[in-house]
């Protein structure tokens, strides 16, 4: 399976009142027709702006969203907080039903439909007339799911899909996300902090810091052998539940906060944090290529100890 969806030198950058964020600034990433792209690092270094570019919900200040030509019909995107995202005075059949009123389906075959939609996230088709409030937090989320699943997408960005519920039930959705894939050959943006759930569900995983790229990576490969310095402290800083893995991985501890990205300087946007930045570090941003077969880093000295 090819390509589905790349994007290329995206940048979304946005005015404040001190200068120019750079929420995204620069980032090329190619995601496989059928795969999940796992998308992680520290909260805000851009994850969900990127997926909101790869969505369509915004237009990137630079570069270019590009899809494969057997891509149809728009993106989807599930949202953290199924509450918040559910407009509490519809019903869940009004919510489900939404996009197919626009798609100009006519009304039986849009209640089949959504009765269709419930039944293959876990909902009964008596829940079509109840309210957002009268459901649980992974019910909700289902609700959202059936959602994005109405119009036949082909690609779903999941920012944080499971974050806000309980433990138990995040299993539980991430299995129906999984199942859904192969029914419908669906291919996920799947943006998420816990690295073992991006472990379990992802095909090829990349990591952000600061509006960039850093490390890419086919999963076992990126789990086995990472080669950017902040993908180590970031893998380190976590909890990792693979003993082997947690014996290999050089702790490094990430000292300080991420900077802002108002105004970044020149050079590459983790050196104020790397315990290998160099001259050469502040003088010229690397950029991402190829360290080790198919495994792309963005950093001067990769993988040096
Ligand atoms: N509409 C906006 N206007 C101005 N700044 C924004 C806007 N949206 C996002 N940002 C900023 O862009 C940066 C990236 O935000 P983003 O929400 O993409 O991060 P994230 O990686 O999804 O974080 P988290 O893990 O907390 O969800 C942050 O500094 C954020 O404050
Ligand atoms: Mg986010």
């Amino acid at each position: 399976m090819g390509i589905l969806v790349s994007g290329e030198n995206l940048k979304m950058h946005f005015s404040v009142g001190s200068g120019t964020l750079k929420a995204v600034d620069g980032v090329n990433i190619r995601i496989n027709e059928g795969e999940t792209y796992g998308l992680v690092g520290e909260s805000g270094c851009g994850k969900s702006t990127l997926g909101r570019i790869l969505s369509g919900l915004y237009k990137p200040t630079e570069g270019k969203v590009t899809f494969s030509e057997s891509f149809k019909g728009k993106p989807q995107m599930v949202f953290q907080d199924p509450y918040s995202s559910l407009d509490p005075r519809m019903t869940v059949g009004e919510i489900v039903a939404e996009s197919l009123n626009y798609a100009g389906v006519d009304r039986v075959k849009r209640r089949e439909r959504v009765e269709e939609l419930l039944s293959l996230v876990g909902l009964k088709s008596d829940h079509i007339g109840r309210y957002p409030h009268e459901f649980s937090g992974g019910q909700r989320q289902r609700i959202g799911i059936a959602r994005a699943l109405a119009v036949s997408p082909k690609f779903i960005v999941c920012d944080e899909p499971i974050s806000a519920l309980d433990v138990s039930i995040q299993a539980q959705v991430i299995n129906m996300l999984e199942d859904l894939q192969k029914q419908f050959g669906l291919t996920y943006l799947f943006i998420s902090h816990d690295l073992s759930m991006v472990r379990h569900i992802s095909h090829h995983v990349g990591v952000m810091y600061l509006g960039r790229m850093m490390e890419e990576a086919e999963v076992d490969d990126l789990y086995r052998q990472t080669y950017h310095p902040y993908t180590k402290a970031l893998f380190s800083s976590a909890a990792i539940p693979d003993p082997d893995l947690a014996a290999k991985t050089n702790r490094i501890i990430l000292q300080g906060d991420v900077p802002t990205p108002i105004n970044t300087p020149p050079g590459c946007v983790f050196r104020s944090r790397c315990p290998k930045a160099a001259d050469v570090c502040a003088g010229e941003r690397p950029e991402l290529r190829e360290v080790a077969p198919n495994h792309l880093c963005a950093c001067h000295f990769p993988n040096e100890q």
